[in-house]
């Protein structure tokens, strides 16, 4: 799967609600494993609508866990943290972002079973950032300079996120 960058449209897309989980949605789950898995470095989450799948799945991959999510929804959140953060479709680029420390969110496992978590830490970091991505919006949308970012060695701010923050 091609993994879509910033400035495609695709990504401004609000993704829909899966209505069942069949086996089409079971192979796109599968497909979004193996191209996460074949990214440098490797990402730790990706949402449907980065490979241009509009619906509401992401996955992620921790050291010591990893999933798929459906139709996720953020029930309450409270405290805040800044940390870092990069994004498979602004690669390269990181930015310190401010996101709530704990969040409640509900949300429909692979085997359509609802649950409901309490998240911290780096899981409750991915998870936010990968929700929003279901809602078009990308971490580096709550930037307002350029100076913030980070960029490694051998790539480029993408033109169209310096045409937004330098005006
Ligand atoms: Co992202």
């Amino acid at each position: 799967m091609k993994i879509y960058t910033y400035g495609n449209p695709v990504l401004r897309k609000k993704s829909k609600k899966v209505r069942n989980i069949d086996k089409e949605t079971l192979q796109i789950v599968k497909d979004m494993f193996d191209t996460m898995e074949q990214t440098t470095p490797k990402g730790i989450g990706l949402a449907a609508i980065q490979v241009g799948v509009p619906i509401a799945i992401f996955i992620y991959k921790l050291e010591d866990d990893s999933g798929a999510i459906i139709n996720p929804e953020i029930i309450e959140r409270s405290g805040q943290e800044l940390g870092e953060e990069g994004c498979l479709s602004v690669p390269g680029i990181y930015a310190p972002i401010e996101r709530a420390e704990k969040i409640l969110v509900k949300g429909i496992d692979l085997k359509g079973r609802r649950f409901e978590t309490e998240l911290l830490g780096i899981k409750a970091r991915v998870f936010q950032h990968e929700i929003d991505h279901l809602n078009g919006i990308i971490f580096t949308d709550y930037i307002n300079e350029l100076e913030v970012l980070s960029v490694e060695e051998g790539y480029e701010v993408p033109e169209e996120l310096i045409d937004k923050l330098v005006k």
